[in-house]
Parts: C-alpha cells; structure tokens; sequence
C-alpha cells in the first residue's frame, strides 16, 4: 500500500509514530509561515502541517496544493498545541508534522464544493457523480448501503437460504411495468426483456426443491421516474416452499427490526408491526400505505350526515356514498385564505369539494360549544347536537376544524387520505426520526381503472385468491381478495408479496379471469404451467425495494440519493450521457430501422 494509516485512525496513542498516508487535499490553509493541509480519505480528515523550518523543500511543494489533490505525506504524529485542539473533528487531538510529500496527482478546480455540505444542482451532480460521491454524505449513504446488504445476505445465510442469480435477459414478465427489450442478434425480429423483477424465476426455482431463495436482485421497469422510483433498482427477493402468508411477513418483520436497530439503533421503532387489511387501510387511512407516525384517522359520519338537512350530504348517501372526514386539532381559527386552500387541494385530488367545520377558534370542552361558534357553509342545516354527534365520532375538541368529503366511497377514502397527509405535515405531526411499519395484507385482484372502467390489476397474476372468494372470480374480480401482503414504512410502500398459485389449473382459471386469451396463455405462460403439472410445491414470497428501504434508514428524500450511479429524474445517465444513439454497423447486425426523424440516413448509404 501507498499508505501505512488511514487519516481518521489516528489519534493521541499513535503521537510520536512516524506514519505515511495518501488521500486528497480538503482545504489548504497558510498562517504566518505554516501550510495546513485538511487530508482526507474515506475514513475521515486529518490535519497535516508544513513547517518551512522542518522541511524547507516540503513545505515548497506544499504552496502548490490545492483542492482536490491527490498527495502522500509522510510525518510523525503530534499532539496539537494548546488551545489548537479541534473537538469537532475526531483526529481533532492531533495533527501530523509532514517530512515528504508526492503529489500523486493534480485536479482541476471541482465544479462544486467537495469540503461543504452545499446545495447543488442534481444534473450538475449526477454528470460528475465520481465528484459527487467524493463528498463526505454521500460516502456515508454508500457505505450505509453495503452495511445494509451485507447484513441481509447474514441474516439470510443464517436462515437457512441460498442466494441463487437468476438471469437479466429473460422473457417479459407481467408485473404492471413497460418493459425494457433487448433486440436479438441471432433470432432477427425477436427481443428479450430485461425482468421486472425475478417472480416467474423464483417461482420455478421452488418447483426446483431449493425450498428457500433469496437473491439481491437487479429488476427493471420503463415506467415514470419520481423520487422512489427508478428505471433500474434493487430488490431484496425471496421465496419460499411449505409456507403461509403470516411466516413470510413474520420473517420480513424480524428483519426488518433487526436490520433498524443495528443500523439506526437513534430510530423510535414501534414493534409488533401493525397488521391491517386493505379495505381497513382504505377505510382508516384512504392509502394502500398509509403514514402510521401520526393519527387524524378518517371517520365515518354517513349516518349522522344522511339525517340532517344539508343536501350535499344527503345527496351522497342516497346515491350510494359516503360522507366521512377527519379532524385537524387546533385549526378552528383558520383564515378563509387557508380554508380556501384546503378546498382547492380537495378540487384538485378529484373532490367536488372540501366541507369545513369549524369548532369555535378557541379550546374548550365540547359541551360548551353553541352554534354560533361553529362556522361552516353547512352550519345553517345542521343542529348543534348533530354538529356534536360529528364531533364526537371525530375525536374533535373546540378550538378543532373538521375536514368533511361527501361523494363516492372511493374517491372519498383517496382524497381525505391525501388531506391527512398534507395536514400531518402542516402540522408538523410526523416524527423524522420514527421508522413506522405496518403490513397490509388482503388486496383484491383487480380494481376499475378510472380512465378506462375496465379492470386493473392490484397484484400480479401468480397470486393465490382467498378459497372463500374464489366463487366470484369471474363475476366479481374486484371482489376477490388474495393472499397478498404488503409491508409499508412512513407512508412508502417497501415491499409487496404474496402466496402464488401452484396448481396449473387454478392459475389458468385467473389467467382467463383476467381478460387472457387461451392462446396468449400458453404463449406467455405455457412453461410456468407445465412446471406447475410436475410436483410444484405450495409457495409464497416477497420483494423489498432495497433502494427504498435504504432512502428511508438513511434519512433521505430519493432513492437517487442511495444509488451509487442513478439514472435522472428523465431516465438518463447523465455521466455516461446514456441512451445513446449507435452505429449503423451495430442496427444492421441487429435488423433494427429506426424513423428517419431518429436516425437520418447519411448520404453515403
Ligand atoms: P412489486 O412490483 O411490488 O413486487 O415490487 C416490490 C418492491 O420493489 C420496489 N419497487 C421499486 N423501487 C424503485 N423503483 C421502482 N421503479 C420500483 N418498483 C418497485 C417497491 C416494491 O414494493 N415480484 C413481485 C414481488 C413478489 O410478489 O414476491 C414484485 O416485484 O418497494
């Protein structure tokens, strides 16, 4: 090595030890004579100082360092003068007194701060993201990372599981995505998919008798980038045999809170994890991942709204809706300015509109409230014990505002939903430093797509529907729950699983429920029913988003924060400058024409 040290080992045992150590230049300094050089490496910063009276030359070279630098220094440990100490800065005891210096390399001036936690533009980052990661944070997120990765293979190990890759060019799968496609050389006008995840593989892995699989899976899907959402992310997959739904989520939870509380041991963590239907997180949360680290849960008023004398009210119930709401404490004195916002969100979430009630502007028990203190456009048809009774199903106080949607059941769920949300934050109800896991077990099969009105699948169609809902399979898709589970954390979804199907005819059966055709059937699934015919085992799995479950253990906004080399938020690689266009040579071999517009023919073909 060219290197005896690490700059952040040292420290007051080592004084007096001659050491030489390699790093780059953080700041360079020059006090009255003396060069200070802050060097740093991946294991922390430490301080080096040329002292023209111990090494004149060194000292020389040492005017020449700038930022970003690359140097081996050479020198004996010291302990700093009194009053010099720095006690920010763990090897702030000491610093070394250089006797050589090379420089190893030179580097231009960084097009942004290295040494500084300081804003800067994201193209700007991920276009020199060697630069990027070059900064302390982000060496923290990455190294964070392997922790992480490292732990699960442990903890998987230790389970009993095999770690088995299964390949990137492979057949589409359908979990919902678009896919990526590889054009094939040797079969002109054929294409592979890269996987949108390892499910069809994992699955025949378990007809295979391997019994338990993990993989630290690579998975891809052309869909919208957003800031949990990436092209090309990484899966923690597993499957296993001989299972029910409560031993994969039982497993996933002991890992989950063993990985938390090594790596975030600072994090509240709330333990057992909740465990609620779908239908419940609708009712109570209007999410399919809903935010546990604060309360205003949705309430249910249909039966007290139907009896008064408000029409938007009354209008909802009869035609077969809801009225429900949620309280938000302490918001009764809210200007009409913020009112009025709060109805524009509720227009835009697809509401007709938001009903406010407020309780009085000031705190106080309930049962002092008189009518006029409640302000609300529906206050004029409603009695003050029917405001009460609202209140009371609420858990509202005076002083409180009550959020209230009227119309179609789901739509209502959806929109107070994201009301809670955007009231909690409001609020400042959310602890950061809390990691809140629930599983939501149960989904349906499909839902109605709202654009279409057809039906959209919830999960994919290896899932086991429920025995006791399997008569409504092809009367009622939508009415079918499976055995399906999620696991959620702060309101993201991190992890999604499911019993399958392991019998051929079963899963043709929800094949042609699911709008397949026979033919496409035997085309698209044929070989993972004719595995099903030889001895397939009952199984079941789940996947975990890794770069999610990282974003949120590493106190980040995205995912691209905890990805070494992440594409932008418009799918690009922005070091390499990928997609690129290629040669003529490469689309020939591979029978592809592009449109002219894409690829103009040059004049010399
Ligand atoms: P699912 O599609 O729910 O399930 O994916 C599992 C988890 O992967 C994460 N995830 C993503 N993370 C980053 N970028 C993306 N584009 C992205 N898409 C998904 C989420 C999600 O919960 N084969 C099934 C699993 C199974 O049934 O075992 C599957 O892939 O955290």
């Amino acid at each position: 090595m060219l290197k005896t040290h690490t700059c952040g080992e040292l420290n007051r045992r080592r004084v007096g030890n001659r050491v030489t150590l390699a790093g780059w230049v953080d700041r360079r300094r020059d006090h009255g004579g003396l060069i200070f050089v802050d060097l740093r490496d991946r294991s922390g910063i430490v301080q080096v100082v040329f002292n023209p009276q111990v090494a004149k030359v060194v000292h020389d070279l040492a005017t020449e360092l700038r930022s970003e630098f690359v140097v081996r220094v050479s020198g004996e440990v010291a302990l700093r003068p009194k009053g010099t100490e720095n006690p920010k800065l763990p090897t702030g005891e000491i610093e070394v007194i250089a006797g050589e210096i090379t420089i190893l390399n030179r580097s231009k001036t960084p097009p942004f701060y290295i040494n500084e936690e300081v804003e800067v533009e994201e193209n700007l980052r991920l276009k020199y993201r060697y630069l990027d990661l070059r900064r302390p944070a982000m060496q923290q997120r990455i190294i964070l990372r392997h922790r992480i990765v490292k732990f699960i293979r442990d903890f998987f190990n230790a389970e009993g599981f095999l770690e088995i890759e299964t390949p990137i060019l492979i057949k589409s799968t359908p979990e919902g995505a678009r896919d990526y496609l590889v054009p094939s050389r040797v079969y002109p006008g054929k294409f592979y998919a890269l996987p949108q995840s390892p499910q069809q593989l994992k699955q025949l892995l378990m007809v295979a008798g391997f019994e338990k699989y993990f993989q630290i899976a690579r998975c891809f899907r052309d869909e919208d980038t957003r800031a949990d959402r990436q092209p090309e992310f990484t899966q923690i997959d597993l499957e296993m045999s001989f299972v029910e739904a409560e031993d994969i989520t039982n497993l996933v939870e002991r890992l989950m809170i063993s990985l938390a509380k090594t790596v975030r041991p600072d994090m509240k963590l709330v333990e057992p994890f909740p465990r609620l239907t779908y239908a419940e997180a609708m009712e109570r949360f209007g999410s399919d991942k809903p935010d546990f680290r604060f309360g205003l849960e949705i309430r249910d008023i249909s039966d007290i709204a139907a009896a008064s004398k408000f029409g938007v009210f009354c209008s909802a119930v009869s035609d077969g809706g809801k009225v429900k709401g949620i309280c938000a404490p302490g918001c009764g004195a809210y200007t009409r300015g913020q009112l009025e916002e709060l109805n524009r969100l509720a227009q835009s979430l697809g509401a007709g509109g938001l009903v406010t009630i407020a309780l009085g502007s000031a705190p106080g028990d309930l049962g002092d409230l008189q009518m006029e203190m409640v302000k609300s456009v529906a206050a004029r048809y409603l009695t003050i014990e029917q405001v009460k009774a609202i209140a009371q199903k609420m858990n509202a106080r005076m002083g409180d505002l009550m959020l209230i949607v009227a119309g179609k059941g789901n739509l209502v769920d959806e929109v107070l939903g994201e009301l809670r949300l955007h009231m909690g934050r409001q609020l400042k109800l959310i602890d950061p430093n809390s990691l809140s896991f629930a599983f939501v077990l149960d989904f349906p099969l499909v839902e109605r797509d709202k654009k279409t009105g057809g039906w959209k699948p919830v999960v994919h169609p290896f899932t086991m529907p429920k025995e006791e809902d399997l008569p409504l399979l092809e009367s009622a898709p939508d009415r079918v729950r499976s055995k399906s589970y999620d696991i959620v954390c702060n309101g993201y979804e991190i992890g999604g699983g499911s019993i399958r199907i392991h019998t051929r005819d079963l899963q043709k059966r929800v094949f042609a429920a699911r709008g397949y055709i026979d033919e496409d059937i035997e085309e698209l699934f044929g070989h993972m029913l004719e595995a099903f015919e030889y001895g397939a085992p009952p199984h079941g799995g789940i996947a975990l988003g890794l770069d999610r479950l990282i974003m949120l253990l590493a106190g980040a906004e995205t995912i691209r924060e905890v990805i070494a080399f992440p594409k932008n938020q418009n799918a690009a690689d922005l070091t390499f400058n990928a997609p690129s266009p290629v040669t003529w040579e490469q689309l020939d071999e591979l029978h592809l024409k592009l449109h002219d517009e894409y690829h103009p023919v040059p004049e010399d073909r």
